[in-house]
């Protein structure tokens, strides 16, 4: 199995993806792994990326994603994967995605946290105008992360269908 990771930055992808796969004894990758140099420095600059971006992103996650499924491993990789049609480019029978939700507020507080300075908010506005909740065909576990990493983590083992 697969799990993917997902949400708007600074919902805690990096630090519950972490702990989960360390807690299952899986492999990790992160989602910023997979982007091309003009991506990062676009996101530097504080550019939102656009589909066309994406695209190599994706093909990137896909694919590490496949050799680990072709090899019978298992493994967590973070995505926010804000769109249905990212989902469906990732999505996979061995794939289950858990959606980290969270309110913007507490994000920013968060992210702010994080920096040590303040995050811009557009950043964060724009993800969430950009975000598209998982429907209930999506199969997806949705977790809250109000309370500590440790506590997100222990829901998503929890609610895990048995690897
Ligand atoms: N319950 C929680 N779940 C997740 N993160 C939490 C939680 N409580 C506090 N945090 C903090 O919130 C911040 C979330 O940052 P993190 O880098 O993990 O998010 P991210 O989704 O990976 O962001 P990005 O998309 O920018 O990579 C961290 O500083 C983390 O320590
Ligand atoms: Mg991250």
């Amino acid at each position: 199995m697969i799990i993917v990771v997902m949400g708007v930055s600074g919902s805690g992808k990096t630090t519950v993806g972490e702990l989960l796969a360390d807690r299952l004894g899986w492999e990790f990758a992160d989602a910023d792994e997979f982007h091309s140099a003009a991506n990062v420095a676009k996101m530097r600059a504080g550019t939102p990326l656009t589909d066309a971006d994406r695209e190599s992103w994706l093909r990137g996650i896909a694919a590490w994603m496949d050799e680990r499924i072709a090899a019978g491993k298992h493994g967590v990789v973070t995505c926010s994967a804000l769109k249905r049609a990212y989902r469906d480019r990732l999505g996979r029978p061995d794939v289950q995605f858990v959606y980290l939700e969270g309110d913007r507020d507490l994000i920013a507080r968060r992210m702010a946290d994080r920096r040590g300075h303040f995050f811009p908010t557009r950043l964060l506005d724009s993800q969430f105008r950009e975000l598209e909740p998982p429907g209930p065909d999506e199969q997806a576990l949705t977790v809250s992360i109000a309370d500590a990493p440790e506590e997100t983590v222990q829901q998503i083992m929890d609610q895990l269908p048995a690897a």
